[in-house]
């Protein structure tokens, strides 16, 4: 794809009505098959001592086109290990991924992981940062990756700041750095372990509200998202559907679908019914 078509995708996002969002959204839902797929997944680490650390216990997970899925679970459970799985990152001990259809052999552009923690190079500028994941468009020029990635930072709000290094970001700008870095790529699948676990709640807040934006126009990548969260609100308020993780090993406590409409307000009797529902997943 030329730098110049994915711009004007971009450019399309901005023009495109709610009405038409919508419209779009619920045709990519009719998609029969899934996206991406954990079939009887387990993990386990080597300790340095012997022995091993069972983290992941045969996980089945389908995640749909169009889906915003979250995920929580008790600290050390295995949520971070789930999603460099899902990343292709590593590889399960037993059982297998499936992402469009076919095994997960590795990483691939298609699918992008952000980070519990902005992971952005200090010696490289915010502008290099977002490029290295365009490192294997071979067909992109030089200039065509600089144009590509300066308007995905235009998209996040950081239009102004390409020649920037991370140190003299603060920390809601460098996480939008790494979303910027995580959807130039234009992924069909975006992970994101605890995206806004470190910022300000008001940065967290619009921050939120553009990655639903985003994922709500089916017209532009990405089509699904998978987040992690310890925030049981955040997740109420973001995702379609809600996994609860057990204790380590990690398995499916529950899954919870969240049906309310969109903008969800927090405030509500019906949002604290799910908000509950999900403590007693958890407890
Ligand atoms: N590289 C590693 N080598 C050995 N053990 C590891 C490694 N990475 C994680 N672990 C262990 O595996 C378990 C699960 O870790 P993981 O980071 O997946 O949990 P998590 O659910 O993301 O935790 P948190 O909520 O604190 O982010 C933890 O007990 C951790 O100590
Ligand atoms: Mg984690």
């Amino acid at each position: 794809m030329e730098a110049g078509e994915k711009n004007l995708r971009n450019d399309s996002a901005k023009s495109t009505t709610s009405v038409e969002t919508r419209i779009r959204y619920e045709e990519a839902r009719r998609v029969p098959e899934a996206i991406l797929e954990l079939r009887d997944v387990s993990y386990s680490y080597e300790m340095r001592k012997g022995g091993e650390l069972k983290v992941l216990e045969d996980l089945n997970l389908s995640i749909s086109y169009a889906e915003f899925v979250g995920v929580i679970g008790p600290s050390g459970c295995g949520k971070s290990t789930l999603m460099r799985i899902m990343a292709g990152l590593i590889k399960p001990k037993s059982g297998e991924v499936i992402f469009r259809g076919k095994p997960l052999k590795g990483p691939t552009p298609r699918i992008s992981l952000m980070f519990q923690t902005p992971a952005l190079f200090p010696w490289y500028t915010v502008l290099e940062n977002v490029m290295l994941a365009l490192i294997h468009e071979k067909g992109l020029t030089k200039r065509d990756k600089e144009e590509t990635a300066k308007a995905f930072l235009d998209m996040v709000g950081l239009s102004g700041f390409e020649t920037a290094y991370p140190a003299e970001l603060s920390g809601g700008m460098k996480q939008r750095v790494a979303l910027a870095r995580a959807l130039v790529s234009q992924p069909d699948l975006l992970l994101m372990d605890e995206p806004f676990s470190n910022l300000d709640p008001l940065t967290a807040i619009s921050l939120r509200r553009e990655i639903e934006t985003l994922w709500l126009n089916q017209s532009l990548p990405p089509s699904s998202i998978v987040m992690v969260s310890h925030d049981v609100e955040e997740l109420v308020e973001m995702a379609e559907r809600i996994i609860v993780l057990t204790d380590r090993p990690a398995r499916i406590a529950g899954i919870v679908e969240v049906k309310l409409e969109r903008p969800r307000q927090r405030r509500s009797n019906e949002f604290y019914d799910y908000v509950d529902k999900i403590y007693t997943l958890l407890s």
